[in-house]
């Protein structure tokens, strides 16, 4: 792996941070009012379902209450800024809400976006590849986009198993299947994919409708030391985020 490579996942100006002090830049740059106006102006962009419209609501309320309330969207906005990642991937797209964060941001990344299209998810339409592909043209996106369809613990896998698979990933976001197999799959999955230094998401770690996703994320983090997390519990449906030590990749995953 160059040096480049590492360097991208350092904020400018901030070599020298570790990485606790990394997540905690991430974190104060994901509950800034700057962070709020941002993801409301993407979302004005990109046509809306009713979870872009809750979180549109809760991120004007707390620019006009200077309330506290970084999710999945504040985190996503504020790694995508401070890392800049020329690749993200991410589990569980659904309508392109959180993938239009990232591709505004960084509109010449290439994204590599699973999901297998559950009807209905959650009450809402799931219209699959084509739309997330236009939400992501409004949003000014114009680099690389991959989206594979399926299952993911079928499609990241064999995404991974080709002779020259992509990554190590700089910025991943775990949102797909919420139960614990296959979670606990998608993150087992995902880790050895991520750039030293790179930020792993992962949603709904307080949703009431999965009261075991948490002790699925602190099993899984458990069993990875190389991983150092930051928890929000108390918005939303609780977002944790996750960043690989600096230290460089020692398996195939860290490329040449
Ligand atoms: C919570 S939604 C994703 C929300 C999206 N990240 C956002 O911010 O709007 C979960 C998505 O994961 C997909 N999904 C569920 N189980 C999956 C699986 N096993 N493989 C791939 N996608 C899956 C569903 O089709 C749905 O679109």
């Amino acid at each position: 792996m160059s040096m480049n490579r590492l360097a991208r996942t350092t904020p400018a100006g901030h070599e020298s941070l570790t990485v606790d002090q990394r997540l905690d830049l991430l974190v104060a740059t994901a509950r800034r009012p700057r962070t709020y106006r941002q993801l409301i102006d993407v979302f004005d962009r990109i046509v809306a379902d009713p979870y872009l419209l809750k979180t549109r609501e809760r991120l004007t309320n707390a620019l006009r209450r200077n309330d506290d309330c970084w999710d999945l969207c504040c985190v996503l906005a504020a790694a995508a800024e401070l890392f800049q990642p020329r690749t993200y991937l991410e589990i569980g797209v659904r309508q392109g809400r959180s993938a239009a964060i990232v591709a505004a941001i960084c509109p010449a990344a290439t994204l590599y976006l699973l999901d297998m299209w559950c009807p209905q998810y959650a009450g809402v339409e799931n219209p699959g590849p084509e739309f997330v592909r236009e939400q992501l043209r409004r949003v000014g996106h114009h680099g690389p986009v991959h989206i594979l369809s399926g299952r993911s613990q079928e499609t990241l896998p064999a995404l991974m198993s080709r002779a020259d698979p992509p990554g190590p990933f700089e910025l991943m976001t775990v949102d797909g299947d919420h139960r614990d197999a296959g979670a606990r799959a998608d993150l087992q999955n995902v880790v050895a994919h991520l750039a030293p230094g790179g930020v792993l998401v992962f949603d709904d770690i307080a949703h009431a409708d999965y009261p075991t996703l948490y002790d699925t994320w602190t099993r899984f983090l458990a069993a990875c030391p190389e991983l150092t997390a930051r928890e929000n519990r108390s918005v939303a449906t609780g977002t944790a985020v996750a960043m690989r030590s600096l230290e460089r990749l020692s398996h195939r995953a860290a490329g040449p």
